[in-house]
């Protein structure tokens, strides 16, 4: 049981930074600025011959793929997406030799992961898994991967085990850099910054009376916006996922930048934005994104770094400390967890059994 918590969710959320610790334990090598995975089962010459690289899963698995993809695009200079697994073979995908396709999933039973896996290998291409669950199906059937060592996950709403997610494709990215470009001082920058990271996500579960406040005044509203760019729109696709799933309330997430070709219409003083701003070269953009959005008197929760100039706008602001800035999701996304939780148990909702959902979806 969720033994002295009120709910698995809020037990595993908590239990974060050490699930964090666990994913990197003797992963790390700082000398060499490189991480070391030996499930991969891919000798150096495999791994610089890797032209593309593409992320299939599901929900949360999904939307942490996509920052995953990103992460390995900008440290590896590989070309990465993602893409929902539960499409993906529907569309008679061409299977490339040289691209490695990476699997992503808590359960390792989604029986839509599953399947693009099988559609991937009837086709010749190579995959390999990123998965929890020791021994799973996606897990014997790629053969190959990196286990994330989260621990066992209960509630629908995945917590920590998207946090491993990120953060074995932080190793992953790492390892793909270093045969390439990635200098040893870049290698060695974000090793330290996965080192601080456990301790960075403990200070933000630490904001969690302040953020069940704010998580209160959302509960309110029957519909809101999540907005985020390039890093920060896949934290605010899982913000606004786990928020209607958990909530039941309508959230869309949306580019910060495609606001104003369309959902600016429906800003008003009853529909907040939850944005996501990180300190990075977009800032000033988002920002005047803001600026679009308050004109409208729509309700803000910002969710940013310190010392980010918010140019004097009315907003709810929660800071969250600032690494490095290819691991700025993971710790963005953290509040938003947060947010939904409260939010959902304001309003009374079974938070671990959330209506029409189940933790592993094994059918088609
Ligand atoms: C969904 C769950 O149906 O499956 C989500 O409700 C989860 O929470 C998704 O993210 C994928 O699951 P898994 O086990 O493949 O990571």
């Amino acid at each position: 049981d969720a033994g002295d918590h009120e709910s698995f969710m809020r037990k595993e959320m908590l239990e974060q930074p050490a699930a964090a610790e666990r994913v990197l334990r003797g992963r790390l090598d700082e000398r060499f600025g490189t991480a070391h995975l030996g499930g991969l089962e891919m000798d150096p010459r495999e791994t610089r011959a890797v032209r593309r690289v593409k992320v299939l899963g599901c929900g949360s698995a999904y939307y942490v793929g996509q920052m995953g993809a990103s992460l390995i695009e900008e440290l590896a200079r590989i070309p990465a997406d993602a893409e929902a697994a539960s499409e993906f073979r529907y569309r008679d995908p061409v299977i490339e030799p040289d691209t490695l396709y990476v699997a992503v999933s808590q359960s390792g039973e989604t029986v839509d992961t599953l399947l693009a896996v099988q559609e991937i290998q009837r086709k010749g291409g190579r995959v390999i898994g990123l998965v929890n669950v020791v021994g799973s199906a996606i897990a014997r059937e790629c053969g190959a991967g990196i286990y994330l060592h989260a621990g066992p996950e209960v509630a629908v709403a995945s917590t920590k085990a998207l946090t491993n997610m990120f953060l074995g494709f932080s190793l992953l990215a790492l390892q793909l850099g270093r045969v390439r470009d990635l200098s040893v001082a870049d290698g060695r920058r974000l090793i330290a910054g996965l080192q601080a990271l456990p301790a960075a996500v403990e200070e933000v579960l630490a904001q969690e009376d302040a953020l069940a406040a704010v998580a209160q005044r959302l509960a309110e509203a029957e519909s809101l916006f999540f907005v985020g760019r390039v890093r920060g729109f896949p934290v605010a696709r899982e913000g606004a996922q786990k928020f209607k799933e958990i909530s039941y309330r309508h959230a869309e997430a949306y580019q910060t930048s495609e606001l104003k070709h369309g959902p600016l219409a429906l800003i008003s003083e009853e529909v907040p934005t939850v944005a996501v701003v990180p300190d990075d070269e977009l800032t000033e953009r988002n920002v005047a994104a803001l600026h679009e959005i308050a004109a409208r008197k729509g309700p803000l929760v910002v969710v940013t770094h310190p010392g980010v100039d918010l140019g004097g706008l009315d907003v709810v602001r929660i800071d969250v400390p600032h690494l490095e800035r290819e691991l700025d999701p993971i710790l963005l996304t953290i509040p938003l967890q947060l947010l939904a939780y409260h939010a959902a148990k304001h309003l009374g909702h079974d938070i671990d059994k959330p209506r029409n959902l189940a933790k592993s979806v094994t059918v088609e």
